[in-house]
């Protein structure tokens, strides 16, 4: 009777459960997205020339992986249930795309909503999210960003678990991002169920406007960055806060964009760049691929930084890396110039969350500068610098 009894309780902790595929996301997801600079502009011709373009340009090299369409690929259902895409615009069906993005040694990524019509008035997922699953593990899907639009009376948690089970059920390791916008703070219960989840509604590219759409209304950089700050003990390998995708290349001056860049790199988010990568600037470019930004966002321990000060527009972000290094990013969130003069003597940075302080009274950091590359000195003297309006200083700081 015992026996039966604790079989039971068994099978009742497990099916309470959602299940996650072991080792996905261990730093934060990388790759290029559709939706902020084509919207529901999509097609298998366009997605393949970015597959091209991410291998040629050397963003592939320096990590971007994963090639994910947005909303707007849908066809219909057919009389099954099952979906199929526009066939004008993937006239080849999503397979033979995957196949191709594959082929490049990318990944393929796709969307889809928990509610009965996406974002974009497209079939969503409610009510087919097995079926679902299964043709996106037969097309080679490797990624799902699963969207929140038209959810009437679903239960947040109960949703991302039904998809996340679909997924694990079909047997194909795909990662989950959820896009729930942080209305019920994801970060407190999703980190069995997805491997990243958005933190803020939709980014735009500017560095702190607010967009009004009447019902919603989309964010500048500073904004979606502000969500971020009591945020990062929810941060690991694994799952992710994600303040929304990339807009460098989108608008923004280059300054902008370099601090944007800088600033997620800061806080561990995953790195989906949005813009067409066919025909960006070299600055763009420069940005999207160094690869010593890179390696702030992507060290191993996934710790997510915090501003560790703040006056007068003048912001010190912090973040913990591994061998004892540490990423450090000024950031000059006003219009005008400001002249730094940081003495690190007095300087004492607490980081309460992993019981790391970094203090330079003993010994003395070298100071690497991220953007600039190269050397600057150390520690031992004052970092003496001009800052111009909306940019950054991007350091890195390691005992040798
Ligand atoms: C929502 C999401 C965006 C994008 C669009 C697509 O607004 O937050 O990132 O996926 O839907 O319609």
């Amino acid at each position: 009777m015992k026996k039966i009894f604790s079989g039971i309780l068994l099978i009742i902790t497990i099916s309470a459960y959602s299940q996650k595929f072991d080792r996905l996301a261990q730093t934060p997801p990388m790759g290029w997205n559709s939706w902020n600079k084509f919207g529901c502009d999509v097609s298998e011709n366009m997605i393949k020339e970015i597959a091209d373009a991410l291998v040629s340009s050397g963003m592939k090299d320096a990590g971007y992986e994963y090639i994910i369409v947005d909303d707007c690929w849908h066809g219909k259902r057919d009389s099954l249930g099952f979906i199929h895409p526009d066939p004008t615009r993937f006239p080849s069906g999503i397979k033979a795309l995957a196949d191709y993005i594959h082929s490049k040694g990318l990944k393929f990524g796709i969307y889809s909503d928990a509610g009965s019509q996406t974002c974009g008035g497209r079939p969503g997922s409610r009510g087919h999210e097995y079926q679902d699953a299964i043709i996106y593990a037969k097309w080679g899907v490797d990624y799902l960003k699963y969207d929140w639009c038209n959810t009437d009376n679903i239960n947040p948690k109960g949703a991302y678990t039904t998809i996340s089970n679909a997924l694990f059920a079909a047997g194909r390791p795909v990662i989950l991002s959820m896009c729930e916008w942080g209305t019920s703070k994801p970060w407190e219960w999703a980190a069995d169920i997805g491997y990243l989840w958005r933190t803020t509604g939709d980014i735009y590219p500017c560095f702190d406007c607010v967009v009004n759409h009447g019902n919603y209304s989309d964010w500048g950089v500073l904004r979606n960055l502000n969500k971020q700050k009591d945020l990062r003990q929810y941060a690991g390998p694994g799952h992710w806060n994600d303040p929304d995708m990339l807009e460098v290349g989108n608008g923004m001056n280059v300054n902008e964009d370099r601090a944007h860049f800088s600033l997620w790199c800061i806080v561990a988010a995953p790195m989906i760049a949005g813009n067409d990568v066919r025909q960006m600037s070299q600055q763009t470019h420069d940005i999207l691929t160094n690869r010593e930004a890179i390696a702030i966002d992507q060290d191993s321990l996934g710790i997510q930084g915090f501003q560790f000060s703040n006056t007068d527009s003048l912001e010190l972000w912090v973040k913990p890396l591994k061998n004892d290094a540490w990423a450090l990013c000024f950031l000059n969130r006003s219009n005008t110039l400001k002249k730094i003069n940081y003495n690190w003597k007095n300087i004492v940075i607490n980081d309460s969350l992993i019981h790391k302080v970094l203090r330079f009274d003993a010994g003395k950091y070298k100071i690497h500068n991220i953007w600039t590359k190269t050397d600057q000195g150390s520690t031992a003297k004052p970092l003496v610098a001009d800052l111009p309006g909306h940019d950054v200083i991007f350091i890195r700081l390691s005992l040798n």
